[in-house]
């Protein structure tokens, strides 16, 4: 059984490194950690918010920007060896990565699959972790690297991987997207309708309320375009703010995340929520997002509305 405990990384290609560094430093205030070749490595993470501080949660390496792949850890190291059997045997061919491969995503094990839509996953056994406190580069707030939103071009059929194969739970359903939760973090993955794979947003959660108006001012002072937001989602209770960064992705600040703990899980229902403005922003913000048009109620998931 595939048993994930955390999301980890993720792995973007841009054309422009030095311009992502900008960008991931001085307008999100990530810490940059190293530069190894054509890569840069970011850590996010306040021990004081998740007791522990991911080695590094993003990298940005120079290459075809469409390429991403986004990296989970096993709750149990030693399940390792199983993990590509299940795989196969869901039809989602897996290849376990080199000692090289696996150093320069700073984990001991890496397999290397695709979910259904094509979307790179790497599945990681005992990721390194920093023993550092990490400074931030901007007093953004930021606590950690908390999810992502992932294109899907069926996200009833990705939904079935997440749930069977990954064994994700359903949080809720925006229309047919499903959130997914792997721990008591109410999602570390969203499925956004789209005929392209990658990543479609990467969420950083922040101290407070404050935070997110003073990135908004900020983003807005520095001429960082504004996605959506500041709003609020009522699937997660978490106060937003999306903006754009290099190569058009999409990056977010949150706070006051949901979590699902172990003893509400035997009573937990996911909820169903139509697919309509208010259950995206209960404050009535509508997102400007390829793929994704807020105000097409009962859009059908797999051929979505643009704007
Ligand atoms: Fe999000």
């Amino acid at each position: 059984m595939i048993d994930l405990h955390d999301i980890r990384y993720l792995r973007i290609a841009t054309p422009n490194l030095e311009q992502a560094v900008e960008f991931a430093t001085r307008i999100v205030g990530l810490e940059l950690v190293a530069r190894e070749g054509k890569a840069a490595y970011f850590r996010s993470d306040r021990v004081e918010m998740r007791g522990d501080t991911r080695d590094h949660t993003l990298v940005y390496y120079e290459g075809d920007p469409s390429q991403h792949a986004v990296g989970f850890d096993l709750k149990r190291a030693e399940d390792f060896d199983t993990v590509a059997a299940a795989l196969e045997a869901a039809g989602a061919p897996a290849r376990e990565g080199s000692l090289a491969e696996a150093e320069q995503r700073r984990v001991k094990r890496v397999l290397f699959t695709r979910d259904p839509s094509g979307n790179a996953l790497e599945i990681v056994a005992r990721p390194y972790h920093s023993g550092q406190r990490g400074v931030l580069s901007r007093d953004a707030g930021v606590q950690e690297f908390s999810h992502i939103g992932l294109k899907s071009a069926n996200p009833q059929r990705d939904e079935a991987f997440w749930t069977r194969v990954l064994n994700a739970r359903v949080s809720e359903w925006v229309g047919e997207l499903p959130f997914f939760r792997i721990n008591t973090v109410h999602h570390s993955v969203v499925l956004f309708p789209s005929q392209q794979t990658g990543v479609q947003h990467i969420n950083h959660q922040v101290e407070d309320h404050d935070d997110v108006m003073r990135s908004y001012y900020f983003l807005k002072q520095q001429g960082v375009k504004i996605i959506w937001g500041p709003g609020r989602h009522p699937v997660s209770t978490a106060m937003m703010l999306y903006f754009e960064g290099p190569d058009g992705m999409v990056y977010e600040y949150s706070v006051g995340v949901k979590h699902i703990t172990p003893g509400m899980e035997s009573t937990y229902r996911p909820r169903q929520f139509p697919f309509e403005p208010f259950s995206l922003c209960m404050w009535g913000s509508k997102p400007v997002m390829a793929d994704f048009d807020a105000s097409a109620k009962s859009a059908p998931a797999n051929t979505p509305a643009t704007q």
